[in-house]
């Protein structure tokens, strides 16, 4: 069961709010007689929200669910109660919404992006590798890309959310750095990079790394930035010193089992 709750997080969420509805009713009804209508709303959607993120919680889903859970019955109630809201608002959010992270549920990639330092550490890499071709696999709004495109590099990036995909296709046109395709990881050339990054979720590491050590060429180097392939020692670990410390774990393309460096028992910082 947590498998099928690990694997499609929204039946979870669901399920926590229908588990948690009985429980605010027993809780709240002896207040029914001596509390006014609205705050007695108030605290039963509080309640609720927090029996549900509890139930989340339970059921370990992934923690951005907790937060969802809490706000979902605050956000229905508060809609419920303002009443004769016009129709077209809540269309364009979910449209919107549906355009950005359509996507999550069936991949479980949400969307956070590379921060800036990060982006600098990836260009000395691969200055430091003679390196010229890069592809950022699940670009976002390509941040990455733009910046390690130029000065000899060629860095693309795919991407399949259709708002993320736009936002990200203009800012390269406009910028003229990098080049930004719409499409599936999974369905994407790796053949000839030199180096492929990745910053993406635990979910699809493991069928990430059978992807790319089949289809990379030797020589070359996966590097995921927070997500480590399970069962698959890195060959360094990069800690960063920015202020979410960020990990890098690079993975040499090509290596033979036992031949790593040695250096990925502990996070080394990454080399200045
Ligand atoms: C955590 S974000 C990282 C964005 C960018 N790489 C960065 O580091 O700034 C992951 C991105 O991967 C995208 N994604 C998830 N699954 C994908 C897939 N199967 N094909 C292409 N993109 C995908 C998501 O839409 C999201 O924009």
């Amino acid at each position: 069961m947590l498998v099928l709750f690990r694997k499609t997080p929204v039946i979870g969420a669901l399920l926590a709010q229908v588990v948690a509805l009985p429980v605010v009713a027993v809780i709240t009804a002896p207040l029914s007689t001596s509390v006014e209508r609205l705050p007695l709303i108030a605290i039963a959607l509080v309640l609720q929200g927090l029996v549900a993120a509890g139930i989340t919680r339970l059921l370990r889903l992934p923690r951005w669910w907790l937060l969802i859970a809490f706000l979902f019955p605050l956000a229905m109630g508060s809609v419920l109660l303002i009443g004769n809201l016009p129709a077209w608002p809540f269309g364009l959010v979910f449209l919107v919404l549906a355009l950005v992270f359509s996507n999550t549920t069936r991949g479980r990639v949400p969307l956070y992006l590379t921060n800036a330092e990060t982006a600098s550490v990836l260009k000395d890499l691969m200055r430091d590798r003679a390196a010229s071709r890069v592809l950022d696999l699940g670009c976002g709004l390509g941040g990455v890309v733009r910046a390690l495109d130029g000065e000899g590099r060629r860095a693309r990036g795919v991407e399949n959310a259709p708002a993320v995909y736009l936002a990200a296709r203009l800012l390269s046109l406009f910028t003229g750095k990098g080049e930004i395709r719409r499409g599936d990881l999974w369905k994407t050339d790796v053949s000839q990079e030199d180096v492929v990054y990745a910053f993406l979720s635990p979910a699809p590491m493991a069928a990430l790394w059978q992807k790319l050590s089949a289809e990379m060429k030797p020589g070359s180097l996966f590097v995921s930035n927070s997500f480590a392939v399970p069962d698959v020692d890195p060959d360094e670990i990069w800690e960063l010193s920015d202020a979410r410390k960020t990990r890098l774990f690079l993975y040499p393309i090509g290596k033979a089992e036992g031949e790593a460096d040695g250096e990925a028992d502990g996070a080394a910082d990454r080399p200045a």
